[in-house]
Order: structure tokens, then sequence, then C-alpha cells
């Protein structure tokens, strides 16, 4: 499937280097020409001999090596390639390329390029979170490169956290899914709701519960990249946010309702992730409630239903697909969701599953049509099953235009 792409993969001094042998490999036995361009530290881990066995070509690390081609190697391997991989991606590439410096083969080669740049970055956790890696991340993400998120497990340095290289399949995975990806939602305009709403109970306490907003971002980012025009209504997270989709922060469920109706026209496709609280204080304290008796009651009234009002109001045309978080009865519940708000479709979410739900960087979902079709996913990056609910409301699309 990959035949005639030919893919630079540069490698980079880090303990996961050895992984990308089997990327390598993997390209390799989908047809791909692929280029190894190795950091002197790299070699330090993995011999050349290695990815040249692998990838049948010779592999450069030092630029003033005896050319093995006649023409300037940098510039033509960077003039060749249908896309650069960077894997595993150091603190140190991510700092140079952000800060335009080309004082190897691997930054010369990324400089040189016009083919799309995907860093896969790997290190310590305690780097990955640096905040000077972090704005370099969201530097280079401006500019347009992609960065495929790191696992989080058990790290070679003993530490427990978020900074491992994605299992080679996975990389693999992200790679053919760029190549057979069409901009197949150029001209859609898509309204996402996204993260939890916080009602206040005083000035410092609120309800809340425990949405990321990774699911509803991982939509945003997904749907931006086939083409479409987004819109994030975003309850208040701590993630990084997409910089191809526009962004209205908002707290409360009625703020958030408020943001849905005024957006509503303007976009032809609205999901609703949000996990918004259902209730909310009758009255907020003005002032921090004393701890004063030994149990306290708050009376609670019903927030409005998002979801419920869009449906009420919903125009000839329009998509409408919901979430639906449960504990129990996951289609049953599901399925009368799906009616009762009108949606053409609902993502049935079972939250206690290991994996699933809130806070983690996976999923496992069913996605449930109107017409009583049920697609059932397994374990799933939140990116991956964003693309299979966005290839679901194609479909739906182009079955009822
Ligand atoms: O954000 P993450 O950490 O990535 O976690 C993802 C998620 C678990 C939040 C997400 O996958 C998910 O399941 N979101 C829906 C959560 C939810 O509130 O489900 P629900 O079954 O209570 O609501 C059903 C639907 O009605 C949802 O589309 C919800 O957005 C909407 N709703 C609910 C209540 C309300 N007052 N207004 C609404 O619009």
């Amino acid at each position: 499937m990959l035949t005639g792409k030919t893919i630079i993969v540069g490698v980079c001094g880090g303990i996961a280097a050895y992984k990308v042998v089997e990327v390598v490999s993997s390209l390799r036995k989908l047809n791909a020409e692929v280029h190894v361009i190795m950091t002197e530290n790299a070699a330090e881990f993995v011999t050349p001999l290695t990815f040249q066995s692998i990838s049948h070509n010779p592999v450069t690390v030092n630029m003033f090596a005896e050319p093995v081609y006649w023409d300037i190697k940098h510039i033509s391997l960077a003039e060749k390639a249908d896309m650069v991989m960077i894997a595993p991606a150091t603190a140190n590439i991510i700092g140079k390329v952000a800060g335009g410096i080309a004082d190897d083969m691997l930054s010369t080669t990324i400089m040189a390029t016009k083919a799309p740049v995907i860093f896969v970055p790997a290190m310590n956790t305690n780097m990955y979170e640096n905040v000077i890696v972090q704005n370099n991340i969201s530097k280079l993400k401006d500019m347009g490169y992609t960065f495929l998120e790191p696992d989080s497990g058990l790290m070679a340095c003993g530490t427990t956290g978020k900074g491992r290289l994605p299992q080679p399949q996975s990389i693999v995975e992200s790679i053919k899914s760029y190549f057979s990806r069409r901009m197949d939602m150029e001209g859609y305009r898509v309204l996402i709701t996204a993260g939890p709403t916080r009602e206040a109970i005083d000035p410092v306490r609120y309800i809340s519960n425990h949405s990321s907003g990774k699911m509803g971002y991982a939509i945003a980012e997904a749907a931006a990249a086939r083409g479409a025009q987004v819109k994030v209504i975003s309850g208040p997270v701590h993630i990084q946010k997409p910089h191809t989709a526009v962004i209205e922060d908002v707290t409360t469920a009625d703020e958030m309702l408020e943001a849905a109706l005024n957006s509503y026209n303007d976009f032809d496709i609205i999901i609703m992730s949000a996990a918004v609280a259902d209730y909310k204080c009758a009255s907020i304290a003005d002032k921090k409630i004393k701890k004063t008796d030994e149990t306290l009651s708050i009376e609670l009234v019903k927030n409005p239903d998002i979801a419920k009002e869009l449906g009420k109001i919903k125009k000839q045309g329009k998509v409408h697909v919901g979430f639906s978080a449960e504990t129990n009865e996951l289609v049953t519940n599901a399925k009368a969701k799906l009616k009762s708000k009108n949606f053409d479709m609902i993502v049935a979410n079972d939250v206690t599953m290991e994996g699933a739900g809130f806070g983690v960087d996976t999923n496992i979902v069913k996605l449930i049509g109107k017409d009583g079709s049920i697609l059932e996913l397994p374990l799933m990056k939140k990116i991956e099953v964003a693309h299979k609910i966005l290839d679901q409301i194609l479909q739906f699309k182009s079955e009822n235009s």
C-alpha cells in the first residue's frame, strides 16, 4: 500500500531507537522506499549497518562522509521524500528544528524538505513535560509539523509516565492512514462540545466530573486534518489544544448551551462529546461556605440539556452526534439517548472498562446509528476513534443526501 512512496526515517539518540528497526522493516514490507538518516548519538544505540540491512539503502550519519550518490545528498533525499518521520524524536532534535538549527544531516534534511514531517517523540517523562519542550512542540505544530502522542507506561529509566515511543505497528498505522486519508471533509463545518462543565458551589468550590477533553479534542484534530473547518466549545481542560480549530472556552452548562445556540447555524455537523454536569446549585454562596455543621445539604437543580435543546431545533441536513457515557446497560441506555436527544448517531462509551472513557488516551466504543446499526470498535487511541466516528458520519451523510 506504500508502493512508490519514499519515506525518510530520521533516527535520534534514544533508547527507543531499536524499536524503529521494526518500523523500517514494516514500511519495507508495505513496499515503501525507506532511507534512514541517523544522528551520531543514534549510532551509539543501534548500528547504521542494522538499518542499512533492513532498509536495503545506505544509511547516512555523517554529512561529510564520502557521498554515496553524486548529488548533494541532504537536498536529494529532502526532495525525494513523500514523508519525513523522526523517531525517536528527542528533545534535542525538536529544539533544534524549532530554533531553526541545521547542523547535521538529519536537521538539514528536515530544513530542506517540503514533504510532511512527522515527529514521534520519546524521552524521559520530565523532559517531555518540560515547558521548553512543550513550547517547542506547540511552535512546530503551529508551523504545520505533525506529532504523534507518546505512550505512557514504565520507562527505560525506571520511572512511569508519558514519553514512551508508541508500538512500532501503531506508528506504521499512523503512516498508512496519513497516506490513505483524503481531505474528505473539505467544505464541512464541524462544531464540537468537549470537556467537562463546572458548576460553582461557592467562590472556591464546584461540581464537575473527570472529563479531560481528550476525546473531543481528538475529534477536532481529526476533522481539521481532513480539511473541515472546526470549532470546539470547551469546558475547562488542561490539555494541549489543537491550533487547527477555533476554541471557545466556557465554564458552566448554561454558558455551553448559549455558545452552542449562537454557533449552531454556522455548522453542518454537531458532535457533543462534552460531559455536561446534569445538575447545578440552586444558588451559589457568595462567600466560602464554612464547615460549621456535621452535614451539609446543597440543593441542586437540573442544568439545561444542550443536546436535547439542539435536537429540538435540528435543521434539515444537519448531523447531530452524541456520546453516551455509561456504567451499565450500555446499548439500552445509549439507544434511549439517541432517540430522546434526536441524534443521528451515538457513541456508546462504557466508562468502567480499562482503557476507556475519562482521562485516558484510548477508548472503547460502539457507534450506534439511528437505523439501529452497531459498529463495535476495539481499544483504540482516541485519535483513531475520532477518525472512525468521522468515517461513519461521512457515510451517513452520503446515504442520506
Ligand atoms: O474528555 P475525556 O477525558 O477524553 O473523556 C471522554 C468522555 C468519557 C467524556 C466521552 O467519551 C463521553 O462519553 N462524553 C459524554 C459524556 C456524557 O455526559 O454522557 P451522557 O450520557 O451524560 O450524555 C449524553 C449526551 O448528552 C452527550 O452527548 C452529552 O454531551 C449530552 N448532554 C448531556 C447532559 C447535558 N446536560 N447536556 C448535554 O448536551
